[in-house]
């Protein structure tokens, strides 16, 4: 059977990635098995990479400290391609991507809000904080400009009286973790 290749861009935590993982490593798709070939984080101390790792996924690092983001880019792009990557799973992944990426991959990001609202890396606190009486979680497309791309699902989350924002989080984490592995079948599915 074919491969359905897919890496993972991260850079923190990784609860995500692992649960992507866990959830669809194998899975048989279209006629394709869905692999996951690699686990990319920019940062060298991603408490990700060890996550992935243990579920048997090569897991590197590609430093983006020293490098300007169009050079970052390029890395990246020769990376992926090495893997004869299909579509690549941003899963906290705290870099913004230049048109170099964005032309030569597939990508899916999870956003945690309601796209188009709170765009950009402060989402969570910004949902938490806001008067609106819903949250919400958003998988899109990637795409030129940021957090902008097709809204690929949404789920919502009620916000509750006095709630702390460790708690919201909590919430918004495990939303997250059943909409992300569902969109991502049925983004696949739709190709
Ligand atoms: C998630 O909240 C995701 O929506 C955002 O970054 C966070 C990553 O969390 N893009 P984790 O590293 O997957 O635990």
């Amino acid at each position: 059977m074919t491969e359905f290749r897919v890496a993972i861009l991260l850079s923190g935590t990784g609860s995500n990635a692992e649960n992507l993982i866990k959830k669809l490593q194998n899975r048989e798709l279209n006629s394709k098995k869905l692999s996951f070939v690699v686990a990319i984080s920019n940062k060298k101390d991603a408490e990700g990479l060890k996550k992935c790792r243990a579920l048997g996924v090569e897991s590197i690092v590609l430093e983006s400290q020293s490098r300007t983001r169009e050079e970052f880019d390029r890395a990246l792009v020769d990376k992926l391609l090495g893997y004869k990557t299909d579509l690549v799973l941003l899963a906290g992944f705290m870099r913004i991507l230049t048109p170099l990426f964005v032309d030569s991959f597939r990508a899916l990001n999870i956003h945690p809000s309601l796209l188009p609202l709170f765009k950009g890396g402060n989402a969570m606190m910004e949902s938490y904080e806001s008067m609106m009486k819903v949250a919400g979680v958003t998988v899109h497309e990637v795409s030129k400009e940021l957090d902008s791309g097709k809204i690929v699902a949404q789920d919502v989350l009620y916000k509750k009286e006095n709630e702390s924002f460790e708690e919201f989080k909590a919430r918004m984490h495990s939303l997250e973790h059943s909409l992300y592995p569902q969109a991502v079948l049925e983004y696949i599915h739709s190709l």
